[in-house]
């Protein structure tokens, strides 16, 4: 089978309807794609990572160095969904240049196709440089994590109609940048919808709409191995009650000398 392409995800929406819902996970590590790639439309190397596997308190700390790392793990681990990677905060954001010259590093040393950047208006010269530059872009409006700071948490955006037109129009502008597909974010549903039917390119929503044309979650939380569980997760397993009820059980079998049995140990021929 051939990898997934940005012209075929491109391709999905026509005439602003989308017939297939595009299917997107966040995957970190080879293992955890190889387990989704089948499944998936496109695998997300997001920059929450550095919640999810670093501990961090937000994805601003993340580094060039980590994307790239996990990036590159991702891509060994699938052979099917695209790979998209999250350009780090401050890796992008000063010119387009430096945003080109950081991106082309996140291609070369991890083999994935499309980059994924934040923000609206202000990031839309970058989105068209890198665009026009063979770099695919997966825009994301809304709440847009990389700017916590500014934002001052991480609540759902677009209650006033101020704001709502802002991100519509930043959505707007993106898309007419040339992003191939639009990461819409922790907006109301209406916002989301309204975006999903103004813009050309597919939306994929995380807290966003069902309306949008995809969908995407942090894996970890879809299997219930964060703490962390905003309204716009769903849980489809608990794995972090059967992390811990295996570990318990090792811990037990250890102690009670019950593990490791003959079947687990090596003998010298006789
Ligand atoms: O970093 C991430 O996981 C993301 C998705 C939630 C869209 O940006
Ligand atoms: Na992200």
């Amino acid at each position: 089978g051939k990898r997934t392409t940005v012209p075929s995800i491109r391709a999905r929406k026509v005439n602003g309807r989308t017939e297939q819902p595009i299917v997107m996970l966040t995957a970190y590590t080879m293992r955890t794609a190889q387990l989704l790639d089948a499944h998936c439309d496109m695998l997300l190397v997001g920059d929450s990572l550095g919640q999810v596997i670093y501990g961090l308190p937000s994805t601003i700390p993340v580094t060039l160095e980590m994307m790239c790392a996990h990036g590159a793990a991702v891509v060994r681990g699938s052979w099917h969904a695209l790979v998209g990677v999250d350009m780090p905060f401050g890796s992008y954001e000063a010119s387009p240049e430096e945003a080109f010259a950081n991106a082309c590093r996140i291609m070369k040393e991890t083999g994935c196709a499309a980059v994924k950047l934040e923000g609206g208006r202000a990031m839309a010269p970058t989105v068209r440089f890198l665009s026009e530059r063979g770099i695919p872009v997966i825009g994301h409006v809304g709440l847009t994590p990389q700017a916590v700071n500014t934002l001052g948490g991480y609540g759902a955006r677009g209650r006033s109609e101020e704001e709502a037109s802002k991100i519509l129009a930043d959505a707007v502008v993106v898309a007419e940048a040339g992003a191939f597909c639009l990461v819409v974010e922790g907006v109301v549903d209406e916002i989301a919808t309204r975006i999903t039917g103004e813009v050309g390119v597919p939306t994929i929503g995380i807290g966003a709409s069902a309306d949008c044309d995809g969908q995407v979650l942090v894996t970890e939380d879809m299997l219930g191995l964060f703490e962390r569980t905003p309204r716009f997760v769903k849980r489809y397993d608990d794995l972090a009650q059967r992390i811990g009820n295996a570990a318990a059980a090792y811990a037990g079998e250890v102690r009670s000398r019950a593990f490791p049995t003959a079947d687990q140990i090596y003998k010298a021929r006789s």
